[in-house]
């Protein structure tokens, strides 16, 4: 089996366009940056660790020289680190035009479950809680700029459904089952962002996955232990090299929408709106088992577009963040 090979998304030109990109310093957000960049975009890169993210520049500066990308510092795991960003890009006043959420973390091989210094499970915290309340912060900033948004899935996703009573996989742990639950919490939560921006105006949103990415730093301790297996075989010859991984999320930041709206009903969620929201677009690789291939539109994971739900995930992380901010002032 060989490694598909697909052309590059054809972007248009970003000069004068900013946008910043989560968990740019390894893997398939290095990659995002790097045709961000080479398109014209100034970058805005949240990191945790200044000396991959120093390493992530150099490499997106190999394909645009004269690219400006400004490092700053990023623990989705640390939710006064997320605060702290939101609160200098408002008093910056950083224009950006596109935030594109992609850091995440698997920790597949790793059967103990982790939580974060704010209590969260993990996966939970890094790859939706912390995007949401980064997001949700910068909301006014985004809706002003018109800004796009593009939440970046997985496979994973497809198939999930949120464990109302057990958000944090506190009964139920496994690896697997809660970076599921965290990107089935994505989707949702993009959904619902599109709902409540069609309502409100100036914010675009679209989600993306990149398939399977056999060469990136994620799932580290599984990927020692499975080399070989036939699973890593699969993933190997059908997957994804990161290069073209990031193409599903670069259509996602640029694509003009065409989407038809969301289902009758579909905006009605808690806000009680009425009529039509229009969806956004789903983009991934088209390849066999959709592990890999050329990125174009796919077709949506209907249960990430429930209303409902999505109306309640939203609900369920605004009152997470505002019991958890109580619990630091008291
Ligand atoms: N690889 C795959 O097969 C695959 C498949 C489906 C979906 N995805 C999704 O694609 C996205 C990128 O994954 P990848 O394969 O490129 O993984 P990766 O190489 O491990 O990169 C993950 C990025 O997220 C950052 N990150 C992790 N925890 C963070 C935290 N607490 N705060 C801030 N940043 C954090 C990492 O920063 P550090 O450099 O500091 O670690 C790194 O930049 C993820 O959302 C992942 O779920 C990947």
């Amino acid at each position: 089996m060989s490694r598909t090979q697909a052309s590059p998304v054809a972007l248009p030109d970003l000069r004068g366009r900013t946008a910043l990109v989560t968990g740019a310093s390894d893997g398939v957000g290095v990659e995002i940056a790097r045709g961000l960049a080479a398109a014209g975009a100034d970058l805005v890169l949240p990191v945790r660790n200044r000396v991959k993210g120093e390493r992530a520049v150099e490499r997106v500066r190999e394909s645009a020289p004269d690219a400006r990308a400004d490092l700053v510092d990023l623990d989705l795991a640390r939710l006064d680190s997320v605060r702290a960003l939101a609160t200098a890009i408002l008093a910056d006043r950083t224009p950006l035009d596109l935030v594109v959420l992609n850091a995440g973390i698997v920790l597949l091989g790793d059967r103990e479950r982790h939580v974060s210094t704010d209590g969260f499970e993990l996966h939970f915290q890094t790859n939706f809680l912390g995007h949401f309340a980064l997001t949700t912060a910068l909301l006014p900033l985004l809706q002003e700029r018109g800004a796009r948004v593009v939440v970046q899935l997985s496979l994973a996703a497809r198939f999930g459904r949120p464990a109302w009573d057990d958000l944090q996989s506190e009964r139920r742990y496994s690896p697997l089952r809660a970076y599921g639950a965290s990107k089935v919490a994505s989707g949702l939560f993009g959904y619902e962002l599109a709902r409540r921006s069609a309502a409100a105006g100036g914010v675009t949103v679209h989600l993306s996955h990149p398939g399977v990415v056999p060469d990136t730093g994620i799932a580290p301790a599984m990927r020692a232990r499975d080399r070989g297996s036939l699973g890593r075989r699969l993933a190997d010859g059908l997957g994804n090299t990161p290069a073209q991984a990031a193409q599903p999320a670069l259509l996602a930041a640029v694509t003009v929408p065409t989407a038809p709206p969301l289902a009758a009903g579909a905006a009605s969620g808690a806000s009680g709106r009425v009529g039509p929201a229009p969806a956004p677009g789903f983009f991934g690789p088209a390849g066999a088992l959709h592990f890999g291939g050329a990125a174009g539109p796919v077709r949506p994971y209907r249960r990430l577009a429930d209303p409902v739900d999505g109306a309640r995930m939203w609900a369920v992380a605004e009152q997470l963040l505002q019991d958890r901010s109580d619990a630091v002032r008291a």
